[in-house]
């Protein structure tokens, strides 16, 4: 008996930075089922942040058996998940052997600074200076084409591999969409424009790899295999599970998880805007049918794009590095508290910050400033300094990067944000978000739902098997009951504030030397 359309169904595999998700959505957005697993990050030097590329497939797999397990034993059928999404942590580099689709090296997660001397030395090359209005990004430490100039400089199996023909490229969607669709066999390699936006090769505005951006970064097509760039809503390219209690289901969208979250938001209109507060925090600014290249520090990004004769949709996009890893840094090395939710108990037990200023500075600075060898940085500590000042300097340091953020949007677009949408981790705190509102002196508005980025994933698979068919049928969608936050503090006290932050900011420059 054909499945009712009320009663579909659409799976969603969320690849962050910290943990593996995957959830099972109904068509008015909420999760059925569910299933979480973190797994290892690796520093192996100060800088260095990697995965291992089959610990990513791995989790990713076993959310995938929960969760379905989860969806069965609520009485709920296999038929009626009708595709689905994927949604990763971008900018992370991934190499692998074409011939055996295994690995080479871990994966170079994006806020690792390994690259910092290169990007200095690219930034001495001709041409340097006409890479933004190509791909839309600034020369950093952050897109995926500087780690992999590293890995080809550094790691002897990749540099064989390029010279022999067989090396492989992608960033997290690839490497899962590869792998996921059984490897070399059936050799799926495909990205989707949001994430191949992130990684300097392709051309922002005709949204394909670009000879110039390859030239730059020396890199010939013969000899690597990038993946081939689709929309982010496919019924067909994405192929199809090979194994697994979903096997045979098809993955019919793909998204960063940055856009994910915009199109979670249901930030579909030019001038929407959405903030989620994850392992970094990112903003994302709907710009429309053209990419607005930034002259304020900001990012040029493809926001979601979803075929069938649409029109890709661009975003402005400012990019903080540090958000849930300053409170993990807190809690894993200083040992602050057990949970990140105690973080921000601790930082409630102060009434302000008590003259401290933290530049998390952990990868460098990224939006705006984009200052590679800042390093984190503590300013103001007396012997009045508790651990609540430094814990609540933490939580307070996104936000100031939030504002700067607001600030550059402001002068690129000509418009000012009057209402600020909020998602992932950190926004779950109260004293977080009421201090974000209280620094950018607008509202700062929270869903019920927070799983946007998974939700933005679903969408996307949703939109290309027609479970939905126009942005219109999502109106309602995660709008009940969502928390305003208004702005309280003084106005001049909150000028203040940020004046410090900015000098502070200034002052963490130059570490490196
Ligand atoms: O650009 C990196 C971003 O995609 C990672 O997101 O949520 O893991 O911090 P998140």
């Amino acid at each position: 008996e054909e499945v009712k359309e009320k009663e579909w169904f659409i799976g969603s595999i969320d690849q962050g930075t910290t943990s593996s998700r995957f959830l099972i959505f109904d068509r008015q957005g909420i999760p059925v089922a569910s299933h979480q697993i973190e797994f290892e990050n690796k520093y192996p030097q100060s800088g260095w942040q990697e995965h291992d590329p089959l610990e990513l497939l791995s989790s990713v797999d076993e959310c995938i058996e929960k969760a379905t397990e989860a969806f069965l034993k609520d009485g709920h059928s296999k038929d009626q998940i009708k595709a689905i999404g994927i949604t990763n942590q971008r900018e992370t580099t991934i190499c692998w052997d074409t011939n055996t689709g295994e690995p080479l090296y871990n994966a170079v997660v994006w806020p690792d600074t390994r690259t910092t001397a290169i990007v200095r030395e690219l930034k001495q090359r001709p041409g340097a200076d006409e890479l933004k209005d190509l791909c839309g990004l600034p020369l950093s430490t952050y897109p995926s084409s500087v780690k992999f100039l590293w890995l080809y400089r550094n790691v002897e199996a990749i540099k064989n591999a390029y010279d022999e023909g067989r090396l492989s490229f992608g960033t997290v969607d690839s490497w899962l969409i590869y792998k996921l669709n059984g490897g070399p066999e059936r050799g799926v390699h495909v990205t989707d424009t949001t994430n191949a936006s992130r990684t300097m090769l392709m051309n922002i505005h005709t949204l394909q790899y670009d000879d110039k951006l390859l030239g730059f970064f020396e890199l010939d097509k013969n000899k690597i295999k990038l993946p081939k760039i689709i929309p982010s809503s496919d019924k067909e390219a994405f192929g199809s599970l090979a194994y697994g209690p979903l096997k045979g289901f098809k993955i019919a969208g793909c998204l960063g998880d940055q856009s994910a979250a915009l199109v979670g938001q249901c930030g579909f209109a030019p001038g929407e805007a959405k903030n989620t507060y994850g392992t970094g925090c990112f903003l994302l600014y709907n710009v429309g049918e053209k990419p607005v290249i930034s002259k304020y520090g900001l990012l040029a990004t493809v926001a979601y794009d979803f075929g069938a004769g649409r029109k890709p949709i661009y975003a402005l996009e400012g990019s903080i590095a540090v958000a849930g890893s300053g409170v993990k840094f807190l809690t894993k090395n200083m040992k602050f508290a057990e949970l990140s939710a105690e973080v921000t108990e601790l930082a409630g037990t102060v009434d302000d910050n008590g003259g401290v200023v933290f530049v998390t500075a952990f990868s460098g600075l990224f939006a705006p400033y984009w200052i590679d060898d800042a390093k984190g940085t503590l300013f103001g500590i007396t012997a009045h300094t508790q651990r609540g000042h430094i814990a609540r300097a933490t939580l307070e340091a996104t936000c100031f990067q939030t504002k700067a953020i607001l600030d550059a949007m402001e002068k690129d677009s000509g418009h000012k944000l009057e209402n600020l949408a909020v998602d992932g981790g950190m926004s779950n705190s109260d004293l977080t978000m009421q201090t974000q509102a209280d620094i950018i002196q607008i509202t700062v508005d929270r869903p019920v739902m927070r799983e946007t980025t998974a939700l933005g994933a679903a969408i996307a698979a949703g939109f290309a098997v027609e479970v939905w068919k126009e942005f219109d049928e999502l109106k309602d969608i995660n709008k009940l009951d969502r928390t305003i936050f208004s702005p309280k503090l003084d106005k001049k006290k909150s000028k203040k504030m940020f004046t410090k932050w900015e000098q502070a900011v200034q002052m963490s420059r130059g570490w490196d030397l």
